[in-house]
């Protein structure tokens, strides 16, 4: 098996959510998880600056680690610069996320969904285009959160999160029209599946949150090269590598960080 790492890259530790998955998928694959700290939060970046940045970031980031293929499971990062990744880096594979758009649509029995996104992603040409093109029988309200990746930063390395605060965030989600109410609240930032649970308990009525991360794997295993002599291709043939690192763009992580990511399998 090749020693190519496969590199995840987010904001913060929201891309953990899809390094899980992806880990139940390929176990016998190396990861290394990049969270750009340093530059947390990307919702509130303007939009020129951002690109800049990643542009610049994944020129060291390509250079230093040779992955197999490039993940960018953040909604801010990829509904920005996607484009000017695979341009400026045309040799390396990118896999992008973008909000889940397209599967709320199909599955909605009211017509009312809501996207649950960063204002950064709400914001975004992209964005609206996606709703245009494959929603545009539904009623879709974009919920740009200023607070919801900060309280999953804060609640993945304390355990705690002020539920009120969950609550407000997701409020404006909740749409009643003509009898009918949402029913799907689409999760377009990696960080909101750690506060599902919280959402859930904090709700007006019962929805179904989308989360994205296995759909996102699942891509990521249809581009990995196949395994030889494996069942499927489906990289499961190797011994799961040990090696897996996270690196933070703000330096060493703090203790709390440091156990954060020793539960997802990586040394920080
Ligand atoms: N996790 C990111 C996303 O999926 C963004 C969080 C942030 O940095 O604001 O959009």
């Amino acid at each position: 098996m090749s020693e190519r790492p496969v590199l995840l890259f987010d904001s913060g530790v929201g891309g953990l959510t899809v390094l899980r998955e992806a880990r139940v998928l390929m176990p016998g694959r190396r990861f290394v998880y990049v969270a750009d700290d340093a530059a947390f939060p990307y919702g509130d970046w303007e939009e020129e600056a951002l690109r800049a940045r990643l542009v610049e970031l994944f020129g060291r980031l390509i250079a230093e680690h040779d992955p197999l293929i490039a993940v960018i499971p953040c909604n801010t990062a990829s509904t920005l610069a996607l484009g000017d990744l695979r341009a400026a880096y045309p040799e390396m594979r990118f896999v992008g996320t973008v909000p889940a758009i397209k599967p709320a649509a199909e599955r909605t029995r009211s017509g009312l969904v809501s996207v649950l996104a960063t204002p950064g992603t709400v914001k975004r040409q992209y964005t609206r285009d996606l709703i245009r093109q494959w929603a545009s029988k539904c009623h879709v309200r974009l919920v740009g959160s200023v607070h919801l990746a900060a309280l999953a930063e804060a609640y993945m390395r304390t355990g705690f999160v002020d539920e009120e605060a969950v609550r407000a965030e997701i409020l404006p989600c909740f749409m009643e029209e003509d009898g009918r109410r949402t029913d799907i609240v689409v999760l377009a930032c990696t960080h909101y599946p750690f506060l599902v649970n919280r959402m859930r308990k904090t709700a007006p009525w019962p929805v179904d949150w989308l989360d994205p991360a296995e759909a996102i794997a699942r891509r990521m295993l249809t581009l990995l090269p196949r395994v030889e002599g494996t069942e499927n291709g489906a990289q499961r043939g190797g011994e799961p590598q040990g090696a897996d690192r996270a690196i933070f763009t703000s330096g060493p992580p703090d203790q709390a960080t440091l156990w954060l990511v020793r539960g997802f399998g990586l040394a920080a």
